[in-house]
């Protein structure tokens, strides 16, 4: 697929990055930029040399949120019966192996959310998230009032989307919604060198790992303790297992091989 709004390379052979590519409109989401995204990152996500993924947009903006332009004209006959708008947005939830967002510049709306879909976000110093949707008449669409109290609690999640106040980089940090803050010229090296460290684990660990804490999303406690469990005694299957093992009571490191 020839893709015209993302840019899409792969560092050490390894490392899957997908680039948002519409600088002009700071990035805003469309239908097209999400269904090049969500191919991305499938093919990615088949490749058996990739370990990881990176997802980010430019220093200005990770992305401004969905396409205002695109959305204005619609009416509410056209966006529910034709789903329109983020239909497509959460083929990322179904992306198995890490996928991190490094955000720079404005995270709002679809932005924020989209960020949010990944399995964790680093931020440069210079990054605001938020989700304005209330200044323009509608709410966040895609996951924004189910992912952020999640992530910020109730209180903060209830003044960001209904004050559209942006939280930057720092107070982001503090409130549990990215995990790193660093400058905005060290956002990619940060982003990959996590990326490349999560490439050298078992991709079988690290897929459990993931399939597990999003489990915790979606059930009670004493059910997902105990998928934990089932997953955590079925990495026992794996070679990884026996490798990381005997390489610590050797004192050597250990060579996965993803088995
Ligand atoms: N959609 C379409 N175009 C957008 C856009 C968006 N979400 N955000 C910015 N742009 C465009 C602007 O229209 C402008 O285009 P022109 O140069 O052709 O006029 C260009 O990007 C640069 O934007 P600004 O001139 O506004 O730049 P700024 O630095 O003054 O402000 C900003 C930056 C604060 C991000 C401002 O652009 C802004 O508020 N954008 C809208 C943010 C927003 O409301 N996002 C939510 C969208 S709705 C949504 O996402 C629904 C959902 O949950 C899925």
């Amino acid at each position: 697929m020839a893709y015209v709004n993302i840019e899409v390379r792969t560092e050490a052979g390894k490392v899957g990055i997908v680039q948002l590519n519409r600088p002009k409109q700071l990035n805003a989401l469309n239908n097209e930029l999400m269904d090049e995204l969500g191919a991305a990152l499938k093919a990615f996500d088949a490749d058996a040399a990739i370990g990881c993924m990176i997802v980010t947009g430019s220093e200005k903006a990770f992305a401004a949120g969905a396409d205002i332009g695109a959305m204005a004209s619609y009416s509410f006959a056209d966006v529910y019966k034709g789903d329109y708008i983020t239909r497509n947005w959460e083929t990322i939830r179904s992306i198995r192996k890490p996928v991190i967002a490094a955000v720079s510049g404005f995270a709002l709306g679809g932005g924020c959310e989209l960020a949010m879909m990944c399995d964790f976000i680093i931020a440069a110093d210079n990054a605001k998230f938020g989700q304005p949707e209330i200044k323009l008449g509608i709410i966040p669409g895609a996951g924004g009032t189910q992912r952020l109290p999640r992530a910020v609690g109730k209180s903060k999640a209830m003044d960001m989307a209904l004050t559209a106040r942006m939280m930057d980089a720092a107070e982001a940090e503090r409130s549990g919604l990215v995990s790193r803050v660093v400058a905005p010229d060290k956002l990619m090296d940060e982003a990959l060198a996590a990326a490349l460290t999560i490439c050298e684990f078992s991709q079988i660990a690290v897929m459990a790992a993931k399939e597990s804490i999003n489990r915790s999303f979606e059930s009670s406690l004493s059910d997902g303790v105990m998928f934990e469990r089932r997953m955590f005694h079925a990495t026992f299957a794996t070679t990884d297992q026996k490798e990381g093992m005997d390489a610590f009571v050797n004192k050597r490191k250990a060579q996965f091989r993803h088995q």
